[in-house]
């Protein structure tokens, strides 16, 4: 197999498990590339890349932008901040304008879940979702469990605990979908408020327990408290969260075993993570950055691949 099975990557949802190996053998081989001296490669010469971001991103938006440079892509950048989305200009209105410009890809975060659905109807461009709302945010899963895989070889049986706020968060139920697809185990854990009551309906074990959660797992994938979507009061304090729910070293110590610690950023230091835990031996969350580009070339690489 040498093609994804859709022209878009608006989830992984509807991803196949060959989709995401495909997904995985490619970044390797972009691995090596960005670890070499000459970091570029002409793949994506004459494409011509729009990152179309409506809602804040560091990693995520720097991270396509540089993937795309080492492709040697044309790219073009718009922040919703300071352009004619404040005049009143709608979605549609503004992807057209940007795609009359002779863009090929649109790469494109937005507050709403369903926004890149919505434009696949629309357009003809290909596009990947660099995350709509609470919903998904599939390059964070593909870099996560990547990453993972990195870290511990195949992802069969292997136990993934994803814990903190996960109601608010795309990057769980994408990193549900993916590493269920590879095979492993996952247990969601937080407050009774911040977990979704769908998601036992996904086939994975909840609990309220962080110490239990993390005696179980091989792997903590520790999601940041997202206070911007926090409308209404889901627990009483952030000291109280930390106290309760936060991964900190002496709950580590007296675990049985050792586990991997992963966080997607941007981290609320003493919230959700300690400072000694976030930056211990046993963090890869600066791993996870660096995959984040080899994997999003590869996402980009094999969209462009089913153009011609
Ligand atoms: N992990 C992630 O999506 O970070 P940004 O919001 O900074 O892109």
């Amino acid at each position: 197999m040498s093609q994804l099975s859709s022209k878009h990557l608006l989830g992984i949802k509807d991803l196949t498990p060959d989709d995401i190996q495909l997904i995985f053998e490619t970044a390797d081989n972009f691995k090596d590339v960005i670890n070499r001296p000459i970091k570029k490669v002409p793949s994506l010469r004459d494409i011509t890349i729009a990152n179309v971001f409506f809602e804040n991103s560091t990693r995520t938006k720097l991270s396509f932008e540089l993937a795309e440079k080492r492709l040697s892509a044309d790219v073009i950048n718009f922040s919703s901040s300071g352009s004619s989305v404040k005049k009143g200009e709608t979605l549609l209105d503004t992807v057209n304008n940007i795609l009359a410009m002779k863009v090929d890809m649109i790469v494109m975060r937005h507050s709403s879940p369903g926004a890149p659905h919505f434009l696949s109807k629309h357009i003809d461009a290909n596009i990947v979702n660099a995350g709509d709302g609470t919903h998904e945010h599939p390059t964070q899963a593909l870099l996560d469990a990547f990453s993972m895989r990195e870290k511990l070889g195949d992802l069969v049986g292997k136990k993934i605990a994803i814990i903190g706020d996960i109601i608010h968060s795309r990057v769980a139920l994408s990193n549900v979908f993916a590493l269920q697809k590879m095979g492993a185990e996952v247990m969601i854990c937080g407050p009774a408020t911040l977990v979704p009551k769908y998601i036992t309906s996904l086939g994975v074990k909840v609990v309220t327990d962080v110490f239990e959660a993390l005696q179980w797992c091989d792997v903590a994938n520790i999601l940041r408290i997202q206070l911007e979507r926090q409308h209404i009061k889901y627990f009483p304090s952030l000291r109280e969260y930390a106290l309760y729910f936060g991964v900190n070293k002496a709950l580590l110590d007296r675990l049985d075993k050792e586990i991997v610690i992963m966080h997607p950023g941007p981290i609320n230091r003493g919230v959700e993570i300690t400072s000694d835990v976030a930056d211990s031996q046993h963090s890869i969350i600066l791993n996870q950055v660096e995959n984040g580009v080899a994997i999003r070339m590869a996402v980009l690489y094999l969209l462009a691949g089913a153009r011609s």
